[in-house]
């Protein structure tokens, strides 16, 4: 029989986006997303190490069951790699019916949201709240010039699917315009 879930609690610090004690926590660095920038395609990530710290996750230990939910942090360092600006992965719940809440704390940026072939970009910053229906891919970008923390909460059994967002991205990209000025551009399915 499993194991029922325990009753669990922990300090999250709305500054840094920590969670402590935390059982799940991950880093991304550059070299983990081989795939994922524009500058790939244009030869130009040759120069950056790919050691380079671009985002944290924090996650509770919920059991990956029907009706149990996860407490979830973010925390994105702030650049661009080439004029591309850090950003998460991105992906989709392998479950088609685990929508997923987002809650921003600290920063500025953007939260690219995709259903197929519909595309929506929400600015995020201090207080702002998103919702990620059911069937939405989801991706975080920080525009700013300190780390952008958002708070989610999604069901335990969501899965994740990297691999189409992998593919064909969300059809918009956020780069640094000439003037520092972070622009939605579009981008035709790869
Ligand atoms: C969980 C979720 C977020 C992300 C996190 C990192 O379903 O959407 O907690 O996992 O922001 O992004 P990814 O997982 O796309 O690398
Ligand atoms: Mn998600």
């Amino acid at each position: 029989m499993d194991k029922l879930p325990h009753p669990l609690a922990a300090f999250f610090d709305p500054l840094t986006g920590a969670m402590t004690p935390c059982d799940r926590y991950r880093q991304v660095r550059l070299g983990d997303m081989r795939g994922y920038y524009l500058a790939e395609r244009q030869d130009a990530l040759a120069t950056v190490e790919p050691d380079l710290l671009l985002y944290e996750v924090y996650e509770l230990d919920v059991p990956a069951k029907d009706g149990e939910m996860i407490p979830c942090s973010t925390v994105i360092k702030p650049g661009h790699i080439g004029d591309e600006y850090f950003m998460t992965k991105g992906h989709y719940h392998r479950n088609g019916g685990a929508a997923e809440i987002y809650y921003c704390l600290r920063g500025e940026g953007f939260l690219l949201m995709r259903n197929g072939y519909e595309v929506v970009v929400e600015p995020m910053k201090p207080g702002s709240l998103h919702y990620s229906p059911a069937g939405w891919a989801h991706r975080s970008v920080n525009t700013g010039d300190a780390d952008l923390v958002i708070f989610a909460i999604y069901p335990a059994n969501a899965g994740h699917d990297y691999g189409t967002i992998k593919e064909k991205g969300f059809g918009r990209r956020i780069v640094r315009g000439t003037d520092g000025i972070p622009m939605i551009v579009d981008e035709p399915d790869v």
